[in-house]
């Protein structure tokens, strides 16, 4: 797997950013690491690089921000994960609260506030949106370089006023599918799962972040046993995410389907979650 992944990917930081850490990930995975006086940007960071004919993404470190760049002519921008202005921001003040279909489908309602594991935690948006309502998530990813994006978005989200929100957010790098296997109880009353579906459609194609995936994390073909094994360790359902008119897991059929304009989340109930009411 390391060396699999030094193919791929070098580790560049600039000397404002957090150096140990960069040089840490870089030696535990056998990865090229190098100091960049000079390199302080994007843009400079993925020019140099394409001289160096190093491999074709760069694990970049700046002062709090770590990103993904690619090498190549023309490549699309960075991919980071990042809970603080943009998108994610505007999401949590305007999108809508626990009417979202993903809070619906978690079960969210006045008074329930499922724990949720959410399994397959790429950079962390949908967890992040269950955990401004209230939830407890677990996060597992398994791509190490994406877990680290992950990590250090919550790290620079902890010293800020969203802090209260990442607090009830933790992650570790596994495979899920391990990780459920190993655990003898229920983990969490709701395990969410958005595995990278095989065909995206053209439009979600284009998306920068599902090029990165696709090339560095590769696809997830293991996800009939990621639910089978969710299903054994939930308590309450199981929330799939899936392009809208995707096909389902193979496994058995959910119970029911929450369609929105792109997604659809197809829950597997196990039981009612009213007992978790808090009157
Ligand atoms: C489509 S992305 C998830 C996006 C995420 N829901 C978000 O809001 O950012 C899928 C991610 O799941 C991870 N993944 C897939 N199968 C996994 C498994 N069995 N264990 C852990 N992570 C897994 C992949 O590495 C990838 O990062």
């Amino acid at each position: 797997m390391s060396s699999d992944l030094s193919q791929k990917i070098a580790v560049v930081a600039t000397p404002d950013s957090d150096l140990e850490r960069a040089r840490q990930f870089a030696e535990s995975h056998g990865l090229t690491f190098s100091l960049e006086q000079e390199v302080q940007t994007i843009a400079s960071c993925s020019q140099q690089a394409a001289r160096a004919s190093s491999p074709p993404y760069i694990l970049f470190y700046q002062a709090r921000f770590v990103s993904i760049v690619q090498s190549q002519k023309g490549a699309p921008g960075p991919v980071s994960a990042c809970f603080l202005g943009g998108k994610a921001e505007h999401r949590r003040k305007f999108g809508g609260g626990r009417g979202q279909l993903i809070a619906r489908a978690a079960g969210l309602k006045n008074g329930i506030v499922p724990s949720v594991l959410d399994a397959t935690a790429g950079l962390g948006r949908d967890a992040f949106v269950l955990a401004s309502l209230g939830c407890k998530v677990q996060l597992l990813e398994r791509s190490p370089v994406i877990s680290e994006l992950l990590s250090c978005a919550l790290q620079t989200a902890k010293l800020s006023e969203i802090d209260d929100i990442v607090a009830r957010m933790t992650l570790e790098t596994a495979d899920a599918v391990g990780w459920l296997n190993a655990q003898t109880g229920n983990v969490a009353d709701v395990i969410y799962l958005d595995p990278m579906y095989p065909q995206r459609d053209k439009s979600s194609l284009v998306k920068k972040e599902m090029r990165v995936f696709k090339e560095l994390v590769g696809t997830d073909g293991d996800d009939a046993a990621l639910l089978a094994a969710a299903l054994d360790k939930a308590r309450y359902r199981i929330v799939v995410k899936r392009p809208r008119k995707g096909v389902m897991i193979e496994g058995p059929a959910p119970t029911y389907q929450l369609s929105g304009k792109s997604s659809r989340y197809d829950i597997y109930a196990l039981k009612g979650l009213d007992s978790l009411k808090v009157r």
